[in-house]
């Protein structure tokens, strides 16, 4: 073969690689500026799921210490508490936010995070995760989007599952490298962000950058750009009029084909949650806080925690917008939250009143669509090229 078949062959190889990771998407809720805190609920409780020397404060709480509010520029503010000097005792702990979304997110859906700054350094350990409400946490699956704890500087995702739920490993499917292939092991399914400043000091001196995340039946992708680098489908319109097309974004950072997982089995609709949590069961872990922190006493309580809240001066987000989409085939609902369809589902970890489930379809339907004319042909161009 010469020239032009060649590069037809490239293209058409490099569209079985990346197929599984095409939908359109219309825009379903966006969380930002001035309304960006309305559809949350503030957990005001301690930190009982990773046990940081945290309380998660109520919404007067946040509110009055301004750990929670829409700076100058029309970001959404997440803070630690950096003013409280706290002083040694036995039982400590700093004010700190954990939000949940009142809506929830199933198969159909996608999210994007944009965000100017991550909370980072010693003891500091942010996290913007999803998990399902129908049953006890973690039963309902748990999705990690951003992830990462004290000096680290790559992003990590994660999907957390019962057993039977492993990750599949397809050559060209993801350009992050796979840490844990067995979603119910502690860790769960966990990628590694390979692309630079995807965490930390990094990520807020390059100004920040996109996250997306893709759930669909036929798999979970997700996606991260540093600033210079967001895709213009990303960068450019209004909310609102904006629908988004993945296939132009190329090879995700991680991907979880649904081979060797049933998503939507293990994933039943996501509630988003945007945390900071300190020290705890992996930041507070010595052994791992002692290889990536060095500090006077190699305690991330006593280093951290307490004494001046000075040290938490980097520990908060500041969020331009959190967006979410839903499949083509889910566009017949109707994207208002006054009328509840599907079930409302009362949390058992969070005093949510009410939760409406986006009942984005529970199907294949839009990247299939999308290479309907010559679906047949293209489906066995892959299996041949795959099979040789
Ligand atoms: C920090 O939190 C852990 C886990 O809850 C707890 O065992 C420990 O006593 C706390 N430390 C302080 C000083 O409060
Ligand atoms: C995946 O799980 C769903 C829900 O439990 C079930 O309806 C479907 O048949 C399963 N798909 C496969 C391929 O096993
Ligand atoms: C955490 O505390 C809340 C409020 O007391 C409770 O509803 C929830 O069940 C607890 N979660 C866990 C995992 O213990
Ligand atoms: C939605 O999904 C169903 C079930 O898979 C499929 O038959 C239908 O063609 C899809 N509709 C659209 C508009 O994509």
């Amino acid at each position: 073969m010469t020239g032009i078949p060649w590069l037809l062959h490239g293209l058409l190889v490099l569209s079985c690689l990346i197929s599984d990771a095409s939908a359109i998407y219309t825009p379903l809720r966006e969380y930002a500026g001035n309304t960006f805190f309305d559809n949350w609920a503030y957990y005001g409780n301690v930190d009982n799921t990773t046990w940081g020397n945290v309380t998660f404060v109520d919404k007067d709480a946040a509110t009055q210490k301004k750990l929670t509010y829409v700076n100058d520029a029309g970001n959404a503010v997440v803070k630690v508490d950096d003013l409280t000097t706290i002083a040694p005792a036995q039982l400590v702990n700093r004010d700190t936010i954990r939000l949940t979304s009142l809506h929830s997110y199933g198969v159909g859906t996608l999210i994007l995070i944009d965000a100017v700054h991550i909370p980072y350094g010693c003891s500091v350990w942010p996290s913007f995760w999803t998990y399902g409400i129908e049953q006890e946490w973690p039963l309902a699956g748990e999705i990690d989007i951003i992830e990462g704890i004290n000096g680290m500087e790559n992003n990590q995702v994660a999907l957390h599952a019962l057993g039977g739920c492993l990750k599949a490993e397809v050559p060209g499917q993801q350009t992050g490298v796979t840490i844990e292939g067995d979603c119910s092991k502690p860790q769960g399914c966990l990628v590694a962000e390979t692309k630079p400043n995807s965490f930390g000091m990094g990520f807020a001196k390059a100004g920040g950058g996109v996250f997306a995340l893709q759930m669909e039946e036929s798999g979970i992708y997700s996606w991260f750009w540093s600033r210079p680098d967001i895709p213009a489908n990303v960068q450019n319109g209004q909310f609102s009029s904006q629908s988004i097309d993945t296939s132009r974004w190329g090879i995700p950072s991680a991907g979880y084909p649904s081979s060797r997982c049933n998503i939507t089995q293990f994933f039943p609709p996501q509630n988003l949650v945007l945390l900071t949590t300190l020290c705890g069961v992996w930041a507070g872990n010595p052994s791992i806080y002692q290889q990536t922190c060095k500090t006077p006493t190699n305690s991330c309580v006593a280093d951290n925690i307490i004494g001046p809240g000075d040290k938490f001066a980097t520990a908060y987000w500041e969020i331009r917008y959190i967006r979410t989409y839903t499949n083509n085939n889910a566009t017949s609902q109707s994207p208002s939250d006054s009328t509840s369809k599907g079930p409302s589902v009362i949390t058992k970890t969070v005093t949510v009143s009410a939760t409406v489930q986006d009942t984005a379809a529970t199907s294949n339907g839009a990247h299939a669509q999308r290479h309907k004319p010559l679906g047949m042909l293209w489906i066995l161009y892959c299996l041949v090229f795959f099979w040789r």
